[in-house]
């Protein structure tokens, strides 16, 4: 790891779809610098807990809590019990996320709503649980210089149009001005809010785009660096967004993305 191991000690994250993917890696990254962390998963404890021993067994705190971010109750249940063991919350990583991809004419509403209210509204739930307890306890400078930091989980196609994907290119889109506003109206409270938007990072949710050698060559036409993301990229990116070294970092999205949303079209045309 190049990142201080103590940057976030004395710390308390959450980051919700931690069970795996981007989410998982972002976990690890905050444990090993020095944050407990609670990992939140929807239906995959086995993964959890297993994310939660390995901190364990690295010396680190966590533990697992299930809540289905799109249910307000689930929600409120989920930050009752991490604030019952973990005493406050410092970092919200807004991570939970998933994908129903169709042609627009075939989308079914079930499907867009699923999206959406995961995406979008999961994101909203949770910060607003998260703003309550940041208000409520305020600024501890031994911990941070912020009352509280949130990370969403965007991607490159909260701006690069996506067809076939119009749910989950709508609800990264929604997060940008739901985190732009979020932010502009937290700041007072010394609340940071902040989004990454990944580019393509291998997990579960695109293995089809880059598990074949030839979606692979097609993949990476996409991407200037010409390699594809490892979920750490992001793990790390959180870690610093959160730390109080983006302290002046307020309401803007980190593109952690090999360059994907350079318009690779034009590196040989245009
Ligand atoms: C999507 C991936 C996709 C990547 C780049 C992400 O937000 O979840 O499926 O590979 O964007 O297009």
């Amino acid at each position: 790891m190049s990142y201080s191991p103590y940057l976030l000690k004395g710390q308390k994250a959450l980051v919700t779809g931690a069970s795996s993917g981007i989410g998982e890696a972002s976990a690890r990254c905050l444990a090993r610098a020095g944050a407990s962390v609670v990992v939140n998963y929807h239906s995959e404890k086995d993964a959890a807990e297993k994310v939660v021993r390995d901190i364990t067994a690295e010396g680190g705190t966590a533990i697992a809590i299930a809540a289905n971010v799109a249910k307000e109750d689930d929600v409120k249940a989920m930050f009752d019990q991490m604030l019952r063991e973990f005493g406050t919350i410092d970092i919200l990583v807004n991570n939970a996320g998933l994908q129903k991809d169709a042609a627009i004419v075939d989308m079914t509403l079930e499907d867009w709503n699923l999206v959406l209210n995961v995406n979008l509204t999961g994101q909203f739930l949770c910060a607003r649980e998260a703003a309550k307890e940041f208000m409520r306890r305020g600024v501890k400078p031994d911990i941070s210089c912020a009352a509280g930091k949130i990370i969403c989980m965007s991607s490159v196609h909260q701006i690069i149009p996506w067809a076939g994907h119009v749910n989950y290119a709508t609800s990264k889109g929604g997060i940008d001005m739901m985190m732009k506003s979020m932010a502009q109206e937290l700041a007072p409270h010394k609340i940071r809010i902040n989004s990454v938007a990944p580019g393509a990072i291998e997990t579960h949710i695109n293995t089809a785009a880059w598990s074949t050698p030839e979606a692979k060559a097609k993949l990476l036409e996409l991407i200037p660096s010409n390699r594809i993301g490892v979920p750490e990229d992001i793990g790390k990116a959180v870690v610093w967004l959160a730390s109080d070294n983006a302290d002046y970092v307020n309401g803007t999205t980190l593109f952690v993305d090999g360059g994907m949303t350079l318009y690779p079209g034009f590196a040989k045309g245009g």
